[in-house]
């Protein structure tokens, strides 16, 4: 499938899932899953962690941020999971303790990840368009950006 029908069918399955939280939840709504996509896969880099890769060291496209047992491990003793669960659909977590744990690092319970999860402090608005895109269908593949980013997002600025 050529990357311009592959974009258009992710933005359809995108726009589905948007419609069907904005009728079911009584909250704020999530964010923005394009703007969290970017997150994910341009500024977060979570598929480092937690998509699995095949024995030449690819990514699986088909299991996309499905969890992966770490190809790497500490050189001195610290704390250390093992594995990156899976976030593809953010499994065990409601939106609001996500968005809490993106924004805090803080899972349910004040529990903290182990390293070598990275405690991120998104801003707020982030972090939620970060789960509206975990939420959604999502892209089988680490396919090239969406063409409806800011062109700044892409771009260099002149003269660098
Ligand atoms: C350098 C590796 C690494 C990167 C990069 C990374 N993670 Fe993780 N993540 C982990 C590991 C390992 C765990 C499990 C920690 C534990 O078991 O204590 C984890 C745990 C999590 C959890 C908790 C899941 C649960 O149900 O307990 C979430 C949610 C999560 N990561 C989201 C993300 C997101 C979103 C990104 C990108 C913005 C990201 N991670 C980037 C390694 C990583």
């Amino acid at each position: 499938m050529n990357a311009h029908i592959s974009s258009l069918l992710f933005l359809a399955a995108i726009a589905a899932t948007v419609t069907l939280h904005a009728c079911s939840r009584d909250t704020a709504p999530l964010g923005d899953p394009v703007r969290g996509r970017y997150l994910v896969e341009q500024v977060g880099l979570c598929s480092d962690c937690h998509s699995p890769r095949n024995e030449r060291g690819e990514f699986v496209a088909e299991r996309w941020l499905e969890g992966s047992a770490l190809p790497f491990q500490p050189t001195v003793p610290m704390p250390w999971a093992a594995a990156a669960p899976a976030i593809k659909g953010l499994p065990g977590l409601s939106d609001d303790q996500a968005v809490h744990f993106l924004v805090h690092g803080e899972l349910p319970g004040g529990r903290l990840p182990r390293p070598p999860m990275p405690q991120f402090r998104f801003a707020p608005q982030d972090a939620r368009d970060v789960v509206a895109y975990l939420r959604a269908p999502i892209h089988p593949a680490p396919a090239p950006a969406p063409t409806t980013l800011p062109a700044a997002a892409n771009s260099a600025p002149a003269g660098r």
